[in-house]
């Protein structure tokens, strides 16, 4: 009958889940800072996730309540929580994907490079202890400003010699979310069938959606496309001015970090086609870095794809970008190499 076939193809289904849990390898994810705003919901959400078995939360405060916290959740991974600069080592060793929230938050009024004298030391001295634990770790970095932290990291990679660009990613996964959530209002389509590319940085208008291939095709306006990307450019400080000196963006982060991380495992398993945009070593222009559609696999990035047909109006949102894009790397390797 229907409604036996039905119970045999959902015990199918349970079979089949069970299964490829066990037989998922064990991937170690480790988070630096995850006693902070996004650091707690992102350990949640990786808590959830089928395809880790070890979770080691790091922070300087507060990550033995967080890790005593969510290790009671009846999920795959087993939890462990690290405190203070004496245990990092440990946090970071046979790690596999290395997530980094840590650093300051901007208030109001607030540029993300106002962040750079305080999170490029931080960003800084969790790099050397990456390169020194876990030199082979796919590193997701999520710290602003990511334009500078992830040439920051780079630098101290180059001089420990653990450098491999495959493995370095600036999270802008976020901008991604709100160009589909923001896209998706307008277009009026569902915002699960929802895709928009995101490229360039992560900050202001370094942040250039590319709502000419948004899918499904919805033929806004040209006004509307102007508003739809200068939401998304803004983004942030919509998030900064509403929460009104308490912070920035931190769930709908978690969120972008956790899809972001899933699809670095996936692509270590060697799941095909897992492609996501991400800030990373590139020569889709003449920058060092650029964030475009990536192709995960088993080494981190297995392409840079392209950027692909751009409207009149991307293509000049791309030219003007290309300055503040270029100060804000050529900051972050400086940085890193004065002593
Ligand atoms: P938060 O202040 O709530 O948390 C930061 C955490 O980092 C704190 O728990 C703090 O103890 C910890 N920390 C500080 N120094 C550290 C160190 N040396 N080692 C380990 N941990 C350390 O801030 P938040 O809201 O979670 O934001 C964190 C960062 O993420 C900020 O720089 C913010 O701008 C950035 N951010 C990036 C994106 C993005 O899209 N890439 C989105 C949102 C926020
Ligand atoms: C964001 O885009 O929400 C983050 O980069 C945080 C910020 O400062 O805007």
């Amino acid at each position: 009958s229907a409604l036996s076939s039905k119970c045999i193809s959902d015990h199918h289904l349970l079979l089949r889940r069970g299964f490829a849990s066990e037989a998922s390898p064990d991937r170690k994810v480790t988070v630096l800072g995850a006693a902070g705003g996004i650091g707690q919901p992102l350990a949640l959400l990786m808590k959830l996730n089928p395809l880790v078995s070890r979770l080691a939360l790091y922070d300087i405060a507060g990550t033995p309540g967080v890790a005593a916290d969510v290790s009671h959740i009846n999920t795959r991974s087993e939890v462990a929580g690290y405190v203070g600069e004496e245990q990092l080592g440990q946090a970071l060793e046979g790690s596999d994907v290395v997530i980094i929230p840590a650093g300051v938050p901007r208030k109001p009024g607030m540029t993300r490079d106002d962040l750079f004298n305080i999170n490029a030391g931080i960003v800084k001295s969790l790099s050397a202890a990456i390169a020194k634990y876990c030199p082979n770790a796919l590193v997701n970095m999520i710290s602003n400003p990511v334009n500078s932290t992830v040439p920051i990291a780079a630098e101290v990679f180059k001089k420990a010699g653990t450098y491999d660009e495959r493995k370095l990613f600036g999270v802008t996964t976020l901008d991604v979310v709100r160009a589909k959530t923001f896209y998706a209002g307008k277009a009026k389509a569902p915002v699960a069938e929802v895709n928009v590319p995101v490229v360039g940085g992560h900050a202001g208008v370094t942040i250039l959606p590319l709502f000419s291939q948004a899918t499904p095709k919805a033929n806004l306006p040209e006004d509307e496309i102007k508003a739809l990307t200068k939401r998304t450019q803004d983004g942030g400080t919509e998030v900064v001015e509403a929460k009104a000196g308490k912070g920035s963006a931190t769930l709908s982060m978690a969120y972008a970090g956790a899809i972001f991380a899933d699809a670095c495992l996936k692509g270590l398993n060697g799941v095909p086609d897992v492609i996501e945009c991400s800030f990373v070593q590139s020569t889709v222009t003449d920058l060092p870095f650029f964030a475009s559609k990536v192709r995960l696999g088993k080494n981190g990035v297995e392409e840079v794809l392209g950027l692909g047909p751009l409207s009149e109006y991307e293509k000049q949102g791309l030219e003007s970008l290309i300055p503040e894009l270029k100060a804000s790397i050529e900051k972050g390797i400086k940085f890193a190499n004065q002593s």
